[in-house]
């Protein structure tokens, strides 16, 4: 059920994680936490993720040079900012799998492209943030859902084709 929310941008994730909860919610605990407080720190990741981690990482790729080298540092700092959310839990809302994970995990697939073209390596930088998503990338709903990382490495050399870059 998780899957399609998986494949989107982390704020279209809300509307669908909003409808999943109301269509199901007489089968399974809701992915959005009751909580307001735990509310608003979901938005808040999620919003990190459109904002930050989505700018920052398509920078790494469009650009060359100098500003590919600045786009890579605001990427690894924003990496290790949600590293840091994480701290030492097994998921963002604790024990479980939960709506910041399938917000931050729709992530992953593209950290081999990302890693390519930057010249660097997210288990250097952020170990923890790597051992989570091997931790969520043995659930069968992520695993099945999330692209290979090397289609996503090809199609962004795709993109940089039509882009001329
Ligand atoms: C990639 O990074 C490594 C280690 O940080 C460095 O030795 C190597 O020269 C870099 N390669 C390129 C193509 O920049």
């Amino acid at each position: 059920m998780a899957n399609e929310v998986i494949l989107l941008g982390a704020r279209a994730s809300l509307f669908c994680q909003r409808y999943i909860d109301e269509v199901w919610k007489d089968d399974r605990a809701p992915l959005m936490p009751l909580d307001p407080y735990q509310q608003a720190n979901v938005r808040f990741w999620a919003n990190f993720v459109d904002n930050k981690i989505y700018d920052s990482a398509t920078r790494i790729w469009k650009n060359k040079g100098q500003a590919r080298e600045a786009a890579k540092e605001e990427f690894i700092e924003s990496l290790k900012l949600i590293e840091g959310g994480l701290g030492e839990k097994a998921y963002f809302g604790g024990e479980s799998f939960g709506f910041n994970d399938i917000t931050l995990i729709s992530f992953a697939c593209r950290i081999y492209t990302l890693e390519m073209h930057g010249n660097f390596s997210v288990e250097k930088e952020c170990p923890k943030l790597m051992a989570w998503m091997k931790r969520c990338k043995e659930r069968e709903s992520v695993a099945k859902a999330l692209p290979d990382p090397h289609k996503v490495h090809e199609l962004v050399g795709q993109l940089k084709k039509m882009f001329g870059l």
